[in-house]
């Protein structure tokens, strides 16, 4: 059984560590201090590190935690990481303890993203900056044909998958989502949910593809209200799910 802990990082990072006895995996250290603080406050030793992507808030502690552990650093095919040991593509498998995650390339945010996921007795995701609860990753390096085949990969898992994203963007994303998802009452007792918790600073993550599947507009391209919304928004009659994506990516990022 792996136990997976939020470590607070930046000012909306979350290191995910996975725990298991004294045994500990980190996902997307950018900071190496909550990563050394976690170890030593616990007696706990480095096993590994999984990188999604090139990003300095998921990297930039990588060259501090390695000088203390000779650790394996798996990561996507991209040479301006410096530190991954094991280069990781589509249908590779990694061993996390006793669990086995399969890897996904899942480009749009960054075009070497990647994506860990397990299905054995756990049904983990972490997804670094692709899919968020709410929402998904801007777009700075791939097209938005790229992020929905990537979202599609990735809201066809098992609805029960505990989904891991690197940042707590719930409420903003959820701010956006109730604006061209209006009629979704599910989605709106939701935010009110999450408004409730980040007012006490609580945690929104993980979430689950099911929960996602309910909410989260990037993953709702035939909502037929979402369609009428994002033309409205347009000026254009809208057909094809690509177009919604782009469309509601792009009014996102101006919103
Ligand atoms: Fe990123």
């Amino acid at each position: 059984m792996i136990e997976v802990v939020p470590l607070k990082a930046f000012t909306d990072n979350y290191i995910w560590a996975l725990v298991s006895k004294e045994s500990v995996y980190i996902v997307d250290p950018g900071d190496a201090n909550p990563v050394l603080e976690f170890l030593n406050k616990n007696n706990f030793t480095l096993d590994g590190i999984l990188i999604t992507h090139h990003h300095f808030d998921h990297t930039g502690g990588i060259k501090t935690l390695t000088s203390k552990y000779d650790v394996p650093v798996y990561g996507p095919v991209n040479n301006r990481i410096e530190g991954i040991t094991h280069e990781l593509k589509e249908n590779d498998s990694i061993m996390v303890f006793n669990e086995k995650f399969k890897i996904f390339e899942v480009p749009g945010h960054t075009l070497d993203h990647i994506a860990y996921y397990s299905e054995s007795s756990q049904k983990l995701l972490f997804c670094g900056d692709t899919l968020f609860s709410g929402g998904c990753g801007r777009l700075f390096e791939g097209t938005p044909a790229q992020m929905h085949n990537s979202l599609q990969k990735l809201k066809s898992l098992s609805p029960e998958t505990l989904v891991y994203c690197t940042h707590e963007y719930t409420e903003s994303n959820l701010n956006f989502a109730v604006v061209v998802n209006d009629e979704n009452d599910f989605l709106k007792d939701y935010y009110s949910e999450v408004k409730t918790k980040r007012e006490k600073d609580e945690i929104t993550l993980p979430s689950s593809i099911e929960k996602e599947l309910s909410i989260n507009p990037f993953l709702r391209l035939t909502d037929e209200n979402i369609i009428s919304n994002a033309s409205n928004f347009a000026s254009m009659t809208i057909n094809k799910e690509v177009d919604t994506l782009k469309t509601i990516r792009e009014w996102k990022d101006n919103f």
